[in-house]
């Protein structure tokens, strides 16, 4: 007899098998650090524009230790427009930390994973998993989403609880490691093309037999309604538009070349104080500005 749980994984997995994107970093032979690294730019921003930030990073540093060698400024220069560009401090950081502490090779073990800089519960896990082929549950929010909809019939996951999320994965997950690996990219990848937040394809899902949230009769949503992150007018538009002159420059930028790119005086003070905050900038003497060395 399979279990309903089983049920919900092989199935998922037998789709993932025909539909899955063909994503470089899920190649057979891609190394632990590619995967870490794309997990790195893939949590906050949309695969095609990670494509080929991805690619040209790894052409140019394919072992931590080619990071590591690298000055920030460098490292800050790849990220290019990637956004939230503090992901790639971190990630140098990352790649200093493989160096002093494990010679360079990515661990396996997800506590060593998640005590490298950056690397959170998410990240630790996917790496182990999509990387390593070990069982770990691996919660993006995505996952969230389809095993909220799935096996507990809500139209949307709830606020994260780490501790919950993690057992309510786990408890899908396949007894067999190579198994359960799959399933974990299946559930993931089932929640980014199918199970989405806005217009499911349901018709389409290889779960909608068993879908908690379709015997429900697809009760609507009843917590606060989703925030859509706005981007225009943001703090983090006038932090872009001012890395981008600093990326561009050679040489240490005068503050009226900073100020020129937004016209609000409050907001462009605030957010060259938050990039000199988290280490992004430089002030040099008569307040001149650089990437840091
Ligand atoms: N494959 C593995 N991890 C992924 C992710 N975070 N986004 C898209 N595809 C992936």
């Amino acid at each position: 007899m399979t279990s309903p749980e089983e049920r919900l994984a092989a199935l998922v997995s037998e789709w993932y098998t025909e539909h899955a994107r063909d994503l470089p970093w899920r190649a057979p032979g891609v190394s632990a650090w590619a995967v870490l690294v794309s997990e790195v730019m893939l949590q906050q921003t949309p695969v095609n524009r990670v494509l080929p930030v991805w690619r040209e990073w790894l052409s140019r540093w394919p072992h931590p230790q080619d990071l590591a060698a690298e000055p920030a400024a460098e490292v800050i220069r790849a990220w290019g427009r990637l956004g939230y560009p503090r992901r790639a401090l971190r990630l140098h950081e990352c790649a200093r930390a493989l160096v002093e502490r494990h010679d360079g090779v990515v661990p396996r073990d997800v506590d060593a994973l998640l005590a490298l800089p950056g690397i959170g519960s998410y990240t630790a896990r996917a790496v182990a998993v999509f990387s390593y082929g070990d069982r770990h549950p691996v919660v993006d929010t995505n996952v969230r989403r389809f095993v909220a909809r799935a096996v507990a019939g809500d139209a949307d996951a709830g606020p994260p609880r780490a501790t919950a999320d993690l057992a309510a994965v786990e408890a899908l997950l396949p007894a067999d490691r190579t198994a359960a690996a799959v399933a974990s990219i299946a559930f993931m990848e089932l929640g980014a093309l199918i199970c989405t937040a806005r217009g499911p394809r349901c018709a389409d899902c290889p779960v909608y037999a068993e879908c908690g949230w379709q015997r429900a009769g697809r009760p609507a949503a009843t917590g606060p309604a989703r925030k859509v992150q706005k981007f225009a007018g943001t703090d983090r538009q006038v932090r872009g538009l001012m890395m981008a002159v600093l990326r561009d420059a050679t040489q240490p930028v005068p503050r009226a070349d900073l100020d020129a790119v937004w016209p609000d005086a409050t907001q462009r003070s605030r957010a060259l104080a938050g990039l000199v905050d988290d280490g992004l900038v430089h002030q040099l003497p008569r307040d001149r500005y650089a990437l840091p060395t």
